[in-house]
């Protein structure tokens, strides 16, 4: 049995039984659909691959608690749509040990839920299960108690899922450094391949192609790539416009492998020489983010974190001219927010902006201290609009942002994305000695 499923039976007991719906496929328009994703939370507990499955999971039958409802094998729906495990498959290669078709969860529900007296469930997710889940528990109101009772409490396993997935397991940090391996990679490709007249989409598709070329099933979000004041905008993903000659561009991207998310920025010029403007707002993000990867670890909050951040970018900006007085007053202000408007990190893991609470009382009132095996981005960024009157002319539309992946040990941190270079001669000398290779080319 899967560890994640072997800590969840632990952890609600053998009075409870959970309910964990997987995806649904997202119609992308008419009668294509996205590209499916699973659920996080399901793929997590179980591993199974395919939209539309429910897995009940049941602690007190010892030796089969996991049953799986999946789509059941058709030859004409996978000679359409492609191959289903089945029944067969979900007990042969999933771990279930149970499966039935998905079509009979209705019938089966109260014959695996009644006689526990707490039911996992998350409502609000999946509208349709939600009706199923209802219209058992409104059936059982009717029925005379003599048999294997309802459960009497409903309760949302969001947070116990999501604790669990905050705290990485060994095997987990392997996938992580693998997916940030191929990031860290991708992104000395496209500092390789950055050039003026080169498109934005260019670099995507360099970007994206390494990803898939190695074993990654693709991005972990809607990759960035942004040259000049296009990485001024925090989301930018049109990813169209053609790199210019004096211009900085900002990659961020990570891959999707095996189910987990890298997350990297870079910034760079696209002509492999930062000006003198650009180095010195360079340079003060990147002290900022050294010293923000070093502040992630155990004894500091992740609001002390936040607020370092805030502190050094602030002086910095008193640095560069763009903010004037008294750095106290300036914080309290929030002055800061015109040029670093977000936060220096967030969780990293399935999803990109991971599951994980930030605060220890749900009055969100006291910051959650860092923990072993939780993995973290830190991200620190300065954007100067365009078109800012207040600011030095010279870095008017310069967009900077720096993000490496940070593991917290008891001993320490480990940065996962180490190998992605960030020091600015080191992003020089790979950008100058790719062009002088092409050129001989
Ligand atoms: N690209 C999403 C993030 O950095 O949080
Ligand atoms: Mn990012
Ligand atoms: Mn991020």
């Amino acid at each position: 049995m899967r560890q994640q499923l072997k800590d969840f039976i632990e952890a609600i007991g053998k009075d409870a039984i959970a309910i964990i719906p997987a995806a649904h496929e997202v119609t992308r328009s008419y009668d294509t659909e996205f590209k499916f994703h699973q659920d996080p939370d399901f793929f997590y507990l179980t591993g199974f691959p395919e939209p539309d499955a429910i897995a009940v999971i049941a602690p007190s039958n010892k030796k089969a608690p996991l049953t799986l409802f999946v789509r059941p094998r058709d030859p004409l729906m996978e000679t359409w749509y492609g191959r289903r495990e089945g029944v067969e498959g979900a007990m042969k290669n999933h771990g279930a040990h149970k499966a039935f078709p998905i079509e009979n969860f209705e019938k089966e529900m109260a014959k695996l839920v009644n006689g526990h007296e707490k039911l996992y469930y998350r409502f609000g997710v999946d509208t349709k299960l939600d009706q199923v889940v209802l219209q058992y528990l409104s059936g059982q109101r009717f029925r005379r108690l003599k048999t294997a009772y309802p459960p009497h409490t409903i309760v949302d396993p969001t947070i116990l899922i999501h604790e669990m997935r905050l705290h990485k397991t060994e095997e987990e940090v392997e996938l992580m450094q693998k997916s940030a391996d191929i990031a860290a990679e991708a992104h000395v490709l496209a500092m390789q391949s950055a050039k003026p007249g080169i498109n934005e989409s260019q670099i995507e598709a360099i970007i994206e192609h390494h990803f898939r070329m190695n074993g990654a099933a693709g991005v972990s979000y809607n990759s960035i790539v942004g040259g000049g004041a296009n990485a001024t905008i925090l989301h930018y993903v049109e990813n169209n416009a053609e790199l210019k000659d004096g211009d900085l561009l900002l990659v961020d991207a990570g891959a999707h492998y095996k189910g987990y998310a890298s997350d990297i920025t870079r910034t760079f010029p696209v002509n492999g020489r930062f000006t003198k403007a650009q180095r010195e707002v360079y340079d003060i993000v990147l002290d900022v983010e050294i010293a923000c990867l070093e502040a992630t670890k155990i004894g500091n909050t992740i609001q002390q974190r936040q607020d370092l951040s805030i502190e050094l970018l602030t002086e910095g900006m008193k640095k560069l001219g763009l903010l004037k007085g008294d750095t106290k007053e300036l914080i309290k202000k929030k002055a800061y927010m015109k040029y670093y408007m977000h936060g220096v990190g967030h969780y990293l893991g399935l999803d990109v902006h991971d599951a994980g609470r930030y605060f220890t009382d749900a009055q969100a009132k006291n910051s959650r201290p860092f923990e072993a095996g939780m993995i973290l981005t830190v991200e620190p960024g300065l954007y100067i609009p365009p078109d800012d009157k207040d600011a030095p002319a010279k870095y008017r539309g310069i967009g900077i942002r720096i993000e490496d992946d940070v593991l917290v040990t008891e001993d320490g941190n480990v940065n996962l994305t180490a190998k992605c270079p960030k020091q600015a001669e080191e992003i020089e000398e790979i950008m100058n000695s790719a062009q002088a290779q092409s050129a001989k080319g």
